[in-house]
């Protein structure tokens, strides 16, 4: 959450403009002389008349751009420590049938977490055997679809899914592609990550051993995968959490799953060929902030990974990563345009008594719920002209009937902001629309893609009339 602000003084938050150097906007975005700002060579003027308000701007060069820099950092990387590595775009944190073409194009895979995003994905004609399906609770009709779609791996997350998945796999008379998802004890986000004992959480299975002292969960499971025929055990699985801002979690994990792996081979004789490190890499989401670089984080942890393996005696597996946010969270910005704008005393024991300028968009917390839900803090401008004014200090909001909905907890906008502006809230491609809702029944945003100074729609804005089709009264 923001701080409060000084008293008198509205706050010291770091200006940033689009194009600035470290704002958190896409490389697309450039403020015209005239004040206007343009994405990818188009006026956001025209994208508002065009495809309304509130509207998800994805700039396609800049999403492409962060898928070969992941993969062409991770290829480098890996290959001067003799590894293979695979780069698979995590759908979860958007997935449209043109994105999943884009990542497919510039040489990534596709991760699905559901039967819905791997449906986008064959829609997108991903190969099956470049789409993993994850999921802690996958139903048997998306286990089939991914069989009949000979994915190339499913994340199998506990002990009973191994079991219907080998079933399934038979009823099919198919071998199934499986990674064991393991909990390593690692959580990382932010700047800091923590190991614990104990997972208190939903997904994977624990590399530590029960209450009992007997063998891990994690062991257990890959023991059952190895035991069954109708599975073929491709590799271990670990992601430790998202929005992370330093390699040294990464290398805690690989630590433990590499270790994991040379236990299971003096067990079983099973050396695993892969090894996946999960996603989570992080971004800037306010101006002046540090987002995590993919050459340096690549690396540091296939250095980390070659000196373990080393250690351990065992030869290096191929690896793979599942990168989301990082490509296309900071390729998205959201469009809004501004309605009431209203003045309002505070008083805080910190800081006295100040104005805040609530500044209300048409939409709010059903296509950004992370403010919300997280207290995740968004940078906003005012992007349909410039203006003199003295910057005041602001909150945007949506137009819920909830007092939580906000959309930018502080920002300094211009004073003479008013209705009919058009605001742009920056870094907003990921789990942007891919949580949005209906709450208050709304309709959800388009999803527009802007290249060489054309816009398209990926996804069509939903009318009231799509809300009430699904209505049965
Ligand atoms: N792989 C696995 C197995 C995951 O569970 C996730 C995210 C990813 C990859 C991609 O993580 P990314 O690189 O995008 O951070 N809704 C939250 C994020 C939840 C992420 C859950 N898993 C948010 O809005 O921050």
């Amino acid at each position: 959450m923001s701080a409060a602000p000084e008293a008198g003084r509205p706050t010291a938050l770091p200006v940033g403009g689009p194009g600035a150097a470290g704002a958190p906007w896409s490389s697309g975005v450039r403020r015209r002389a005239d004040g206007e700002v343009e994405v990818a060579g188009v006026p956001v003027s025209g994208l508002a008349t065009e495809h309304g308000t509130p509207a998800y701007v994805l700039d396609e060069a800049d999403f492409r751009a962060r898928a070969r820099a992941y993969r062409s950092a991770f290829e480098a990387a890996f290959a001067a420590v003799g590894a293979g590595v695979d780069v698979y775009y995590a759908g979860k944190a958007l997935l449209t049938v043109a994105v999943a073409r884009w990542a497919t194009q510039e040489g990534l895979r596709v991760d699905t977490a559901s039967g819905g995003e791997l449906a986008v994905a064959l829609r997108a004609d991903v190969p099956g055997a470049a789409i993993g399906l994850h999921g802690n609770n996958k139903s048997d009709a998306e286990v089939l679809a991914a069989l009949d779609a000979g994915v190339g791996r499913i994340i199998v997350d506990s002990l009973v899914e191994i079991e219907r998945v080998a079933g399934l796999a038979a009823s099919r008379g198919v071998v199934a592609p499986v990674m064991v998802r393991v909990t390593t004890g690692v959580h990382a986000g932010g700047h800091e990550y923590i190991s614990t004992a104990h997972e208190d959480q939903k997904f994977g299975l624990s590399v530590n051993p029960g209450p009992d002292g007997g063998t891990s969960p994690a062991l257990a499971a890959l023991d059952a995968v190895v035991a069954r025929p109708e599975l073929e055990l491709l590799g271990i699985h670990s992601h430790i959490g998202s929005q992370i801002l330093e390699p040294s979690g990464f290398e805690a994990a690989a630590r433990v799953v590499l270790q994991l792996r040379a236990d299971l081979s003096a067990r079983t004789g099973v050396l695993v060929a892969e090894v996946d490190l999960g996603g989570g890499y992080g971004i800037a989401y306010l101006p002046g902030e540090e987002a995590l670089e993919p050459a340096p984080v690549a690396v540091s942890v296939a250095q980390a990974v070659a000196a373990i393996s080393r250690e351990l005696g065992t030869p290096l597996p191929r690896f793979s990563i599942e990168p989301g946010r990082a490509i296309v969270g900071p390729a998205g910005l959201t469009l809004y345009t501004v309605g009431t704008v209203k003045p309002v005393t505070v008083s805080d024991d910190a800081a006295g008594t100040f104005t805040r300028l609530y500044v209300s968009v048409d939409g709010g917390m059903s296509d950004n719920i992370r403010p919300a839900l997280y207290g995740a803090d968004y940078h906003a401008e005012l992007v349909g002209r410039t203006s003199d004014a003295v910057p005041v200090l602001a909150r945007v909001v949506g137009k819920h009937c909830e007092s939580g909905d906000v959309v930018v907890h502080q920002v300094m906008l211009p004073g003479d902001v008013r209705a009919g502006d058009l605001l742009a809230v920056a870094a907003t491609g990921a789990y942007g629309r891919s949580m949005a809702s209906n709450y208050n029944a709304l309709a959800r945003p388009p999803v527009v893609a802007v290249a060489d100074g054309t816009s398209r729609v990926l996804v069509r804005r939903e009318t009231v009339e799509d809300l009430l089709a699904l209505d049965q009264g």
